[in-house]
């Protein structure tokens, strides 16, 4: 019997947590967690997904500042407000909305953020830990990746030895980060990219796939093996308006032991996990010295 994940019961579940943990700290009269979200310009998909980060992190109890400039800001500009917020002890998390404006270096401008107040574990520090394995001193997890791994937990469980773990698509934000944590669930890992030959060939040999294209309908049944676990990133608007995934879901879903729906899976899991990393940075930043504010 195929699984369909409710990624958005899920979600939901993870703030009502989050939430509670708030109440806690404000009765106990410490400080809330802070989030403050930076978006240039005024790209329509990243408006929508912007607003919505903004109300979940007020819902949940946070402060939470959305700082909105102009598409021709200039890079001096975009790095005083980092700066700013480096400096601003009210809040425990800094996201830059990806993507940004071309004139833009975008790297610079992660790099800049500071690696304890990196939300999205970004940064090329956090980027190294997450590699080297180094949870002890791991503050976020990529938030994406984070839900993947999470439901992966849930579904499948947190020990993922000797299963085939294929990844398609090696951005920053999504395959890359998720390979490092498949890899440290104990999976053995591909990661397909667009130079990949025969994506398909690897893609039958998953016992969990995860697919982060950005291509609709992208993985059709014959992709699939029986019994996998399908995780579906994608976010894709056809032209009738509907929203579908990179996979063919109706075409995919029976053959699966699981999978993810779109929308109602991995998306509402990735704004959870960007709360519950600015939790953890807020933790975090009570567990070092009170006098710093990097
Ligand atoms: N744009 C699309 N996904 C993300 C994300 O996870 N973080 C940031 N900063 N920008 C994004």
């Amino acid at each position: 019997m195929t699984k369909i994940i409710d990624g958005k019961a899920f979600a939901a579940e993870i703030r009502a947590e989050i939430a509670r943990e708030v109440e806690k700290i404000k009765a106990a009269g410490e400080q809330i967690p802070g989030l403050a979200v930076i978006m240039v310009g005024d790209d329509p998909a990243s408006a929508i997904y912007v607003k919505s980060k903004e109300k979940q992190a007020q819902e949940v109890g946070f402060l939470s500042t959305v700082i909105r400039l102009p598409a021709e800001t200039s890079q001096a500009e975009v790095l005083d407000v980092i700066d700013k917020l480096n400096r601003n002890p009210d809040y425990h998390g800094i996201l830059l909305q990806l993507p940004v404006p071309a004139h833009l270096d975008k790297d610079a401008l992660i790099a800049a953020i500071s690696p304890k107040k990196d939300v999205d574990g970004f940064h090329p520090e956090n980027v190294g830990k997450l590699w080297y394995s180094d949870r002890e001193h791991q503050t976020a997890i990529p938030c994406t990746p984070l839900g993947c791994s999470l439901i992966l937990e849930r579904y499948v469980g947190s020990d993922l030895n000797g299963k085939n773990a294929v990844m398609i698509g090696a951005s920053n934000v999504v395959g890359k980060p998720m390979a490092a944590l498949l890899l440290r669930m104990g999976a053995t890992v591909s990661i397909c990219h667009s130079t990949t030959l025969d994506v398909a060939e690897y893609a039958r040999n998953a016992d969990i796939l995860i697919v982060a294209t950005g291509n609709a309908h992208l993985v059709k049944a014959s992709w699939v093996k029986e019994g996998a676990v399908v995780l579906d990133v994608g976010i894709n608007r056809l032209a009738d308006g509907s929203i579908v995934g990179d996979v063919d879901f109706e075409a995919v879903k029976d053959k699966t032991a699981a999978i993810t729906p779109v929308p109602g899976g991995i998306g509402p899991m990735t704004i959870a996990c960007l709360l519950k990393n600015t939790l953890t940075l807020r933790k975090t930043k009570a567990l070092s010295s009170n006098t710093n504010t990097e």
